[in-house]
């Protein structure tokens, strides 16, 4: 009798082990990506309902669906290099997310992120941490209307794979002259540069003619830029898209 049972006990545990999705997702991002969800309280308003809706994107907790212990490569605003299930892309826009992103947080573990959209959330006019240089590999970042404060940290110059980034609608942001000449200097490959609404008081608008020759579109409305800028911005070979609504220049 138990000489059968134990054959068919072995056999049952090999059909549910197979059967069980295999798990993707890096360990190390499994864990980085649950502190990060952890450190926020989720909190929804009305008016980023709003600005959600006229951007086309929805307005929920994506992160209120992740459960520890399943495969973060299906968590919602989760994507991952199919090959090795380190975590690629994360898309937590419109996504309730109210706290602060201290310097020590586990997102900037997350070492092999491409993409990373925290737009409209509430970061409570705290700093942007200057630990966003550690995601070496961003081709994408997008913080725009995110409640970020203080000023933009210089070492955002140094994410020199940016395609694309979006600063835009932090109201109480501050961008020195040193910080945009090092972007302008070293975001060579970028094509979109969106930082409309920041505070650039201090700013000399011409910086801006040395922008990587690749860009498409810069977007600066009501930025308090000042200044006579010249004609020569309209030379950049690929520009398609140029808002300086609302700047006195
Ligand atoms: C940034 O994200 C917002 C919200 O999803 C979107 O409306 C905006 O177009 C994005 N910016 C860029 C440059 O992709
Ligand atoms: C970050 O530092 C604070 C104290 O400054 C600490 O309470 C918190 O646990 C740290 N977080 C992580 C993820 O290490
Ligand atoms: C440009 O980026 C590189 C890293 O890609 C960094 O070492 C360097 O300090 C950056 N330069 C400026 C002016 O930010
Ligand atoms: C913009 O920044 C300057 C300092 O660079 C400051 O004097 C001014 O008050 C700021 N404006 C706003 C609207 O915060
Ligand atoms: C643009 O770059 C050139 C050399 O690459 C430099 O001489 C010039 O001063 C720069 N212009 C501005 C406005 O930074
Ligand atoms: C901008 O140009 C106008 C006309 O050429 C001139 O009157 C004005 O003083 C200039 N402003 C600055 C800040 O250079």
């Amino acid at each position: 009798m138990s000489s059968l049972l134990i054959p068919y006990l072995f056999i049952c545990l090999l059909v549910s082990v197979s059967s069980s999705a295999p798990q993707l997702c890096s360990q190390h991002d499994a864990a980085a990506l649950f502190h990060f969800k952890s450190s926020f309280s989720l909190y929804g308003v009305l008016s980023d309902y709003l600005a959600c809706e006229l951007a086309g994107s929805k307005y929920y907790p994506r992160t209120i669906s992740w459960k520890e212990g399943a495969d973060c490569c299906s968590w919602d605003g989760v994507a991952c290099d199919p090959l090795n299930g380190h975590v690629i892309s994360l898309d937590l826009t419109c996504s309730w997310l109210r706290g602060s992103i201290p310097s020590n947080s586990t997102l900037f573990l997350l070492r092999h992120l491409r993409k990373l959209n925290l737009a409209f959330n509430d970061f409570g006019d705290s700093d942007m941490p200057s630990e966003f240089d550690r995601l070496a590999g961003l081709e994408y970042l997008n913080l725009s209307s995110s409640s970020f404060g203080g000023h933009v940290p210089p070492q955002v110059s140094h994410l020199s794979k940016l395609v694309s980034l979006d600063l835009s609608g932090n109201y109480a942001q501050t961008l020195d002259e040193n910080t945009l000449e090092a972007l302008v200097n070293n975001l060579t490959v970028a094509r979109h540069l969106f930082l409309d609404r920041i505070n650039m008081s201090s700013i000399d608008p011409n910086l801006f003619m040395n922008l990587s020759s690749s860009l498409r579109s810069l977007s600066l409305k009501e930025c308090d830029l000042r200044g006579n800028m010249s004609g020569d911005i309209f030379h950049l070979p690929e520009l398609k898209l140029l808002n300086l609504g609302g700047t006195k220049t």
